[in-house]
Protein backbone atom coordinates (compact mmCIF):
# COMPACT_ATOMS: atom_id res chain seq x y z
CA UNK A 1 0.00 0.00 0.00
CA UNK A 2 0.99 3.24 -1.11
CA UNK A 3 -0.12 6.53 0.24
CA UNK A 4 0.74 10.35 -1.16
CA UNK A 5 0.14 13.26 0.32
CA UNK A 6 -0.55 15.97 -2.89
CA UNK A 7 -0.11 19.34 -2.87
CA UNK A 8 -1.24 22.29 -5.67
CA UNK A 9 -0.74 25.94 -5.81
CA UNK A 10 -0.17 26.33 -9.50
CA UNK A 11 -2.76 28.91 -9.77
CA UNK A 12 -5.87 30.09 -8.08
CA UNK A 13 -6.55 26.59 -6.00
CA UNK A 14 -5.00 26.11 -3.31
CA UNK A 15 -5.50 21.95 -2.84
CA UNK A 16 -3.94 18.98 -0.81
CA UNK A 17 -5.12 15.22 -0.84
CA UNK A 18 -3.88 11.89 0.04
CA UNK A 19 -4.40 9.07 -2.18
CA UNK A 20 -3.81 5.39 -1.42
CA UNK A 21 -2.64 2.65 -3.85
CA UNK A 22 -2.64 -0.86 -3.00
CA UNK A 23 -2.35 -2.43 -6.66
CA UNK A 24 -5.82 -2.56 -7.00
CA UNK A 25 -8.41 0.43 -7.48
CA UNK A 26 -6.77 3.22 -5.93
CA UNK A 27 -8.58 5.31 -3.45
CA UNK A 28 -8.80 8.91 -2.99
CA UNK A 29 -8.95 9.14 1.00
CA UNK A 30 -9.02 13.25 1.00
CA UNK A 31 -9.73 15.71 -1.44
CA UNK A 32 -9.65 19.32 -0.31
CA UNK A 33 -9.73 22.25 -2.80
CA UNK A 34 -9.95 25.85 -1.68
CA UNK A 35 -10.79 28.30 -4.67
CA UNK A 36 -9.72 31.76 -5.02
CA UNK A 37 -12.00 32.63 -6.80
CA UNK A 38 -13.89 35.29 -5.31
CA UNK A 39 -10.56 37.31 -4.73
CA UNK A 40 -10.01 37.51 -8.39
CA UNK A 41 -13.09 37.88 -9.97
CA UNK A 42 -13.16 41.64 -9.39
CA UNK A 43 -9.85 42.05 -11.16
CA UNK A 44 -11.81 39.64 -13.88
CA UNK A 45 -8.83 37.16 -13.84
CA UNK A 46 -6.19 36.10 -11.67
CA UNK A 47 -3.95 38.14 -9.65
CA UNK A 48 -0.59 36.54 -9.23
CA UNK A 49 0.52 38.51 -5.90
CA UNK A 50 -3.23 38.36 -4.48
CA UNK A 51 -2.79 34.40 -5.57
CA UNK A 52 0.52 33.94 -3.95
CA UNK A 53 -0.42 35.77 -0.79
CA UNK A 54 -4.11 33.64 -0.66
CA UNK A 55 -1.90 30.09 -0.95
CA UNK A 56 0.62 31.12 2.00
CA UNK A 57 -2.24 31.94 4.07
CA UNK A 58 -4.63 28.80 3.30
CA UNK A 59 -1.72 26.09 2.15
CA UNK A 60 -1.45 24.56 6.13
CA UNK A 61 -4.82 24.78 7.20
CA UNK A 62 -6.13 22.91 3.37
CA UNK A 63 -2.91 20.04 4.31
CA UNK A 64 -3.89 20.06 7.71
CA UNK A 65 -8.05 19.54 6.60
CA UNK A 66 -7.26 16.84 3.81
CA UNK A 67 -4.49 14.69 6.69
CA UNK A 68 -7.83 14.52 8.62
CA UNK A 69 -10.06 14.00 6.03
CA UNK A 70 -8.17 10.94 5.12
CA UNK A 71 -7.51 9.57 8.91
CA UNK A 72 -3.79 9.65 7.76
CA UNK A 73 -1.13 11.58 9.89
CA UNK A 74 2.16 12.73 8.08
CA UNK A 75 3.90 9.92 9.68
CA UNK A 76 1.72 7.24 7.68
CA UNK A 77 2.05 8.85 4.40
CA UNK A 78 5.02 7.42 1.96
CA UNK A 79 5.85 10.25 -0.10
CA UNK A 80 4.70 14.17 -0.51
CA UNK A 81 4.08 15.33 -4.14
CA UNK A 82 3.52 19.01 -4.92
CA UNK A 83 3.13 20.42 -8.29
CA UNK A 84 6.82 22.29 -9.20
CA UNK A 85 5.20 23.74 -12.41
CA UNK A 86 3.87 24.98 -14.83
CA UNK A 87 2.13 27.52 -13.22
CA UNK A 88 2.42 31.08 -11.59
CA UNK A 89 5.60 31.22 -9.74
CA UNK A 90 4.69 32.59 -6.33
CA UNK A 91 2.04 29.86 -5.87
CA UNK A 92 4.21 27.19 -7.40
CA UNK A 93 7.46 28.43 -4.41
CA UNK A 94 4.90 28.71 -1.83
CA UNK A 95 3.63 24.41 -2.74
CA UNK A 96 7.17 23.09 -3.34
CA UNK A 97 8.66 24.78 -0.66
CA UNK A 98 6.11 24.03 1.83
CA UNK A 99 6.19 19.82 0.39
CA UNK A 100 10.19 19.80 0.72
CA UNK A 101 9.62 21.59 4.67
CA UNK A 102 7.00 18.33 5.14
CA UNK A 103 9.38 15.71 3.02
CA UNK A 104 12.86 16.53 5.24
CA UNK A 105 11.09 16.87 8.62
CA UNK A 106 9.23 13.40 8.19
CA UNK A 107 12.09 11.94 5.96
CA UNK A 108 9.33 11.28 3.38
CA UNK A 109 10.04 10.74 -0.29
CA UNK A 110 9.64 13.95 -2.43
CA UNK A 111 7.94 13.92 -5.48
CA UNK A 112 8.02 17.31 -7.63
CA UNK A 113 4.79 16.76 -10.14
CA UNK A 114 4.59 18.74 -13.97
CA UNK A 115 1.01 19.80 -13.19
CA UNK A 116 0.06 18.42 -16.82
CA UNK A 117 1.07 15.19 -16.03
CA UNK A 118 -1.50 15.34 -12.96
CA UNK A 119 -4.10 15.80 -15.40
CA UNK A 120 -2.76 13.38 -17.73
CA UNK A 121 -2.91 10.51 -15.43
CA UNK A 122 -6.06 10.77 -13.94
CA UNK A 123 -7.71 9.24 -16.47
CA UNK A 124 -5.65 5.96 -14.83
CA UNK A 125 -6.94 6.83 -11.22
CA UNK A 126 -10.48 7.54 -12.08
CA UNK A 127 -10.92 4.79 -14.71
CA UNK A 128 -7.96 2.79 -14.62
CA UNK A 129 -7.30 3.29 -18.15
CA UNK A 130 -4.10 1.14 -20.02
CA UNK A 131 -1.53 3.05 -21.69
CA UNK A 132 -1.45 4.15 -24.55
CA UNK A 133 -4.16 7.07 -25.17
CA UNK A 134 -5.02 10.60 -26.59
CA UNK A 135 -5.63 13.81 -24.01
CA UNK A 136 -6.75 16.55 -24.87
CA UNK A 137 -6.31 19.17 -22.08
CA UNK A 138 -8.77 22.38 -22.37
CA UNK A 139 -8.25 24.53 -19.75
CA UNK A 140 -7.41 28.35 -18.85
CA UNK A 141 -3.81 28.40 -19.61
CA UNK A 142 -3.70 24.99 -22.01
CA UNK A 143 -5.34 23.72 -25.39
CA UNK A 144 -3.64 20.93 -26.24
CA UNK A 145 -3.38 17.44 -27.59
CA UNK A 146 -0.99 15.07 -26.40
CA UNK A 147 0.05 11.34 -26.79
CA UNK A 148 0.04 9.87 -23.22
CA UNK A 149 2.22 6.77 -23.57
CA UNK A 150 3.09 5.85 -20.30
CA UNK A 151 4.90 7.54 -16.70
CA UNK A 152 7.11 10.47 -18.02
CA UNK A 153 6.32 9.41 -21.41
CA UNK A 154 4.34 12.17 -23.69
CA UNK A 155 4.09 13.44 -26.78
CA UNK A 156 2.66 16.72 -27.93
CA UNK A 157 0.38 16.66 -31.27
CA UNK A 158 -1.35 19.86 -31.09
CA UNK A 159 -1.14 22.98 -29.16
CA UNK A 160 -3.15 26.65 -29.18
CA UNK A 161 -0.85 29.37 -31.04
CA UNK A 162 -2.23 31.92 -29.07
CA UNK A 163 -5.38 32.09 -26.75
CA UNK A 164 -6.43 29.01 -24.90
CA UNK A 165 -9.90 27.98 -25.24
CA UNK A 166 -10.67 28.44 -21.94
CA UNK A 167 -9.12 32.24 -22.04
CA UNK A 168 -11.61 32.51 -25.27
CA UNK A 169 -14.47 31.88 -23.30
CA UNK A 170 -13.33 34.19 -20.05
CA UNK A 171 -12.04 37.23 -22.73
CA UNK A 172 -15.62 36.49 -24.55
CA UNK A 173 -17.54 37.00 -21.57
CA UNK A 174 -15.73 39.95 -20.37
CA UNK A 175 -16.10 41.82 -23.61
CA UNK A 176 -20.11 40.85 -23.01
CA UNK A 177 -20.26 42.05 -19.31
CA UNK A 178 -20.61 38.18 -18.10
CA UNK A 179 -19.20 37.64 -14.68
CA UNK A 180 -15.48 35.96 -14.04
CA UNK A 181 -15.07 33.01 -14.97
CA UNK A 182 -16.73 32.99 -18.17
CA UNK A 183 -16.96 29.60 -19.20
CA UNK A 184 -20.16 28.55 -17.48
CA UNK A 185 -22.04 31.71 -17.87
CA UNK A 186 -21.28 31.76 -21.63
CA UNK A 187 -22.61 28.44 -22.13
CA UNK A 188 -25.54 29.47 -20.11
CA UNK A 189 -26.29 32.27 -22.09
CA UNK A 190 -25.76 30.23 -25.44
CA UNK A 191 -28.36 27.70 -24.22
CA UNK A 192 -30.63 30.48 -24.98
CA UNK A 193 -29.63 32.34 -27.82
CA UNK A 194 -29.08 31.61 -31.78
CA UNK A 195 -26.03 29.93 -32.77
CA UNK A 196 -27.40 30.93 -36.74
CA UNK A 197 -27.62 34.83 -36.29
CA UNK A 198 -23.61 34.93 -36.06
CA UNK A 199 -21.20 33.71 -38.37
CA UNK A 200 -17.99 33.74 -36.21
CA UNK A 201 -14.70 31.84 -37.82
CA UNK A 202 -13.28 28.40 -37.58
CA UNK A 203 -10.23 29.39 -37.30
CA UNK A 204 -7.26 27.17 -38.92
CA UNK A 205 -9.99 25.40 -40.58
CA UNK A 206 -8.80 22.87 -43.44
CA UNK A 207 -4.97 23.51 -42.07
CA UNK A 208 -2.79 20.30 -41.85
CA UNK A 209 -0.97 21.07 -38.96
CA UNK A 210 -3.45 19.88 -35.92
CA UNK A 211 -2.95 23.25 -33.85
CA UNK A 212 -5.82 25.25 -32.60
CA UNK A 213 -5.94 28.90 -32.79
CA UNK A 214 -8.70 31.38 -30.63
CA UNK A 215 -7.40 34.88 -30.61
CA UNK A 216 -9.51 35.69 -33.90
CA UNK A 217 -12.90 34.32 -33.24
CA UNK A 218 -12.16 36.69 -29.82
CA UNK A 219 -11.73 39.46 -32.15
CA UNK A 220 -14.76 38.88 -34.67
CA UNK A 221 -16.74 38.37 -31.18
CA UNK A 222 -15.53 41.76 -30.34
CA UNK A 223 -16.27 43.45 -33.75
CA UNK A 224 -19.79 42.16 -34.30
CA UNK A 225 -20.91 42.89 -30.39
CA UNK A 226 -19.17 46.97 -31.44
CA UNK A 227 -21.27 46.98 -34.51
CA UNK A 228 -24.21 46.40 -32.71
CA UNK A 229 -24.14 47.93 -28.82
CA UNK A 230 -25.86 48.33 -26.78
CA UNK A 231 -26.48 44.63 -26.31
CA UNK A 232 -30.12 43.58 -25.66
CA UNK A 233 -30.19 40.66 -23.38
CA UNK A 234 -31.12 38.27 -26.80
CA UNK A 235 -27.97 40.20 -28.67
CA UNK A 236 -25.81 38.76 -25.89
CA UNK A 237 -27.16 35.15 -26.03
CA UNK A 238 -27.07 34.81 -29.61
CA UNK A 239 -23.26 36.09 -29.26
CA UNK A 240 -22.49 33.42 -26.99
CA UNK A 241 -24.43 30.16 -29.11
CA UNK A 242 -22.81 31.70 -32.39
CA UNK A 243 -19.34 31.71 -30.41
CA UNK A 244 -19.83 28.38 -28.65
CA UNK A 245 -21.25 26.75 -32.26
CA UNK A 246 -17.38 28.31 -33.78
CA UNK A 247 -16.07 26.51 -30.89
CA UNK A 248 -17.63 22.96 -31.59
CA UNK A 249 -17.35 23.17 -34.83
CA UNK A 250 -13.57 24.00 -34.66
CA UNK A 251 -13.03 21.28 -31.86
CA UNK A 252 -14.50 18.78 -33.92
CA UNK A 253 -12.89 19.87 -37.35
CA UNK A 254 -9.25 20.42 -35.36
CA UNK A 255 -9.14 17.14 -32.60
CA UNK A 256 -10.59 15.26 -35.35
CA UNK A 257 -7.25 14.65 -37.00
CA UNK A 258 -5.75 13.70 -34.07
CA UNK A 259 -7.99 11.08 -33.24
CA UNK A 260 -7.66 9.97 -36.69
CA UNK A 261 -3.82 10.19 -36.46
CA UNK A 262 -4.15 8.27 -33.01
CA UNK A 263 -6.09 5.34 -34.66
CA UNK A 264 -3.15 5.17 -37.25
CA UNK A 265 -0.27 5.38 -35.05
CA UNK A 266 -1.39 2.88 -32.62
CA UNK A 267 -3.90 0.02 -34.28
CA UNK A 268 -5.05 -2.98 -32.48
CA UNK A 269 -6.11 -1.23 -29.28
CA UNK A 270 -8.61 -3.08 -27.45
CA UNK A 271 -10.28 0.19 -26.56
CA UNK A 272 -9.05 3.28 -27.81
CA UNK A 273 -9.98 6.43 -25.82
CA UNK A 274 -9.54 9.81 -25.84
CA UNK A 275 -9.43 11.58 -22.19
CA UNK A 276 -10.55 14.80 -22.00
CA UNK A 277 -9.72 17.17 -18.87
CA UNK A 278 -9.29 21.04 -17.99
CA UNK A 279 -12.32 23.17 -16.48
CA UNK A 280 -13.36 23.92 -20.39
CA UNK A 281 -14.38 19.89 -20.30
CA UNK A 282 -17.31 20.99 -18.19
CA UNK A 283 -19.28 22.48 -21.70
CA UNK A 284 -22.00 20.29 -22.21
CA UNK A 285 -21.95 21.31 -26.25
CA UNK A 286 -17.99 20.37 -25.88
CA UNK A 287 -18.69 17.36 -24.39
CA UNK A 288 -21.79 15.87 -26.80
CA UNK A 289 -19.65 16.58 -29.94
CA UNK A 290 -16.28 15.27 -28.36
CA UNK A 291 -18.79 12.09 -28.17
CA UNK A 292 -19.82 12.03 -31.33
CA UNK A 293 -16.45 12.84 -33.11
CA UNK A 294 -14.71 9.47 -30.58
CA UNK A 295 -17.83 7.28 -31.77
CA UNK A 296 -16.72 8.69 -35.40
CA UNK A 297 -13.25 7.30 -35.03
CA UNK A 298 -14.22 4.37 -33.00
CA UNK A 299 -13.00 5.59 -30.07
CA UNK A 300 -14.76 6.17 -26.80
CA UNK A 301 -14.43 9.43 -24.94
CA UNK A 302 -13.74 9.41 -21.12
CA UNK A 303 -14.15 11.97 -19.20
CA UNK A 304 -13.27 12.35 -14.89
CA UNK A 305 -15.75 13.50 -13.48
CA UNK A 306 -15.46 17.56 -12.60
CA UNK A 307 -13.97 18.09 -9.71
CA UNK A 308 -11.30 15.91 -10.67
CA UNK A 309 -11.00 17.65 -14.29
CA UNK A 310 -10.43 20.42 -12.78
CA UNK A 311 -7.15 21.57 -10.99
CA UNK A 312 -6.94 19.78 -7.62
CA UNK A 313 -4.70 17.66 -5.42
CA UNK A 314 -5.75 14.33 -5.76
CA UNK A 315 -4.24 14.19 -9.53
CA UNK A 316 -0.56 15.64 -8.06
CA UNK A 317 -1.09 12.61 -5.49
CA UNK A 318 -1.90 10.05 -8.40
CA UNK A 319 1.20 11.38 -10.20
CA UNK A 320 3.44 11.05 -7.28
CA UNK A 321 2.01 7.26 -6.69
CA UNK A 322 2.71 6.55 -10.61
CA UNK A 323 6.25 8.19 -10.31
CA UNK A 324 7.11 6.26 -7.12
CA UNK A 325 5.97 2.98 -9.01
CA UNK A 326 7.96 3.73 -11.96
CA UNK A 327 10.92 4.77 -10.29
CA UNK A 328 10.75 8.09 -11.10
CA UNK A 329 10.34 9.76 -8.18
CA UNK A 330 13.32 12.05 -8.58
CA UNK A 331 16.42 11.50 -6.64
CA UNK A 332 17.27 15.38 -6.98
CA UNK A 333 13.51 16.73 -6.34
CA UNK A 334 14.89 18.48 -2.90
CA UNK A 335 17.62 20.81 -5.16
CA UNK A 336 14.58 21.02 -7.74
CA UNK A 337 13.19 25.04 -8.13
CA UNK A 338 9.61 25.34 -9.42
CA UNK A 339 9.58 26.62 -12.89
CA UNK A 340 6.45 28.73 -14.46
CA UNK A 341 7.53 26.87 -17.81
CA UNK A 342 7.80 23.48 -18.34
CA UNK A 343 6.69 21.69 -20.92
CA UNK A 344 5.66 17.41 -20.77
CA UNK A 345 7.84 16.56 -24.09
CA UNK A 346 10.26 18.73 -23.13
CA UNK A 347 12.56 17.79 -26.29
CA UNK A 348 9.59 19.16 -28.66
CA UNK A 349 10.27 21.71 -30.64
CA UNK A 350 8.59 25.04 -29.07
CA UNK A 351 5.45 26.12 -30.70
CA UNK A 352 5.19 30.18 -30.60
CA UNK A 353 2.48 31.09 -28.27
CA UNK A 354 1.72 27.62 -26.85
CA UNK A 355 0.92 28.56 -22.71
CA UNK A 356 2.11 32.08 -22.67
CA UNK A 357 0.07 33.25 -20.10
CA UNK A 358 1.61 30.66 -18.30
CA UNK A 359 -0.99 30.86 -15.47
CA UNK A 360 -3.21 28.09 -15.13
CA UNK A 361 -2.91 24.75 -16.68
O1 LIG B 1 -9.06 23.65 -15.29
P1 LIG B 1 -9.58 24.94 -14.73
O2 LIG B 1 -10.52 24.90 -13.58
O3 LIG B 1 -8.43 25.89 -14.33
C1 LIG B 1 -7.32 26.05 -15.09
O4 LIG B 1 -7.41 26.76 -16.12
O5 LIG B 1 -6.31 25.43 -14.73
O6 LIG B 1 -10.26 25.67 -15.98
C2 LIG B 1 -10.85 26.94 -15.85
C3 LIG B 1 -11.29 27.38 -17.21
C4 LIG B 1 -11.78 28.80 -17.23
O7 LIG B 1 -11.23 29.44 -18.36
C5 LIG B 1 -13.29 28.63 -17.35
O8 LIG B 1 -13.93 29.71 -18.00
C6 LIG B 1 -13.40 27.36 -18.17
O9 LIG B 1 -12.38 26.53 -17.65
N1 LIG B 1 -14.71 26.73 -18.00
C7 LIG B 1 -15.60 26.57 -19.00
C8 LIG B 1 -16.76 26.01 -18.41
N2 LIG B 1 -16.52 25.82 -17.07
C9 LIG B 1 -15.25 26.27 -16.85
N3 LIG B 1 -15.52 26.86 -20.30
C10 LIG B 1 -16.60 26.58 -21.06
N4 LIG B 1 -17.76 26.07 -20.58
C11 LIG B 1 -17.88 25.76 -19.27
N5 LIG B 1 -19.01 25.25 -18.79
ZN1 LIG C 1 -4.86 22.55 -14.58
Amino acid sequence: MIRVLGIETSCDETAASVVAFDGGRPEILSNVVLSQIEEHAAFGGVVPEIAARAHVEALDGVIAAALEESGTSLGEVDGVAATAGPGLIGGLIVGLMTAKALAAAGGKELIAVNHLEGHALTARLTDGLAFPYLLLLVSGGHTQILLVRGVGDYERWASTIDDALGEAFDKTAKLLGLPYPGGPNVERQAAKGNAARFDFPRPLKGEARPDFSFSGLKTAVRQAATAIAPLSEEDVADICASFQRAITETLEERVGRSLARFRETCPGLAAPALVVAGGVAANKAIRATLESLCHGHGMRLVAPPLELCTDNAAMIAWAGIERLRAGLAGADAMEMAPRSRWPLDSGATPIIGSGKRGAKA
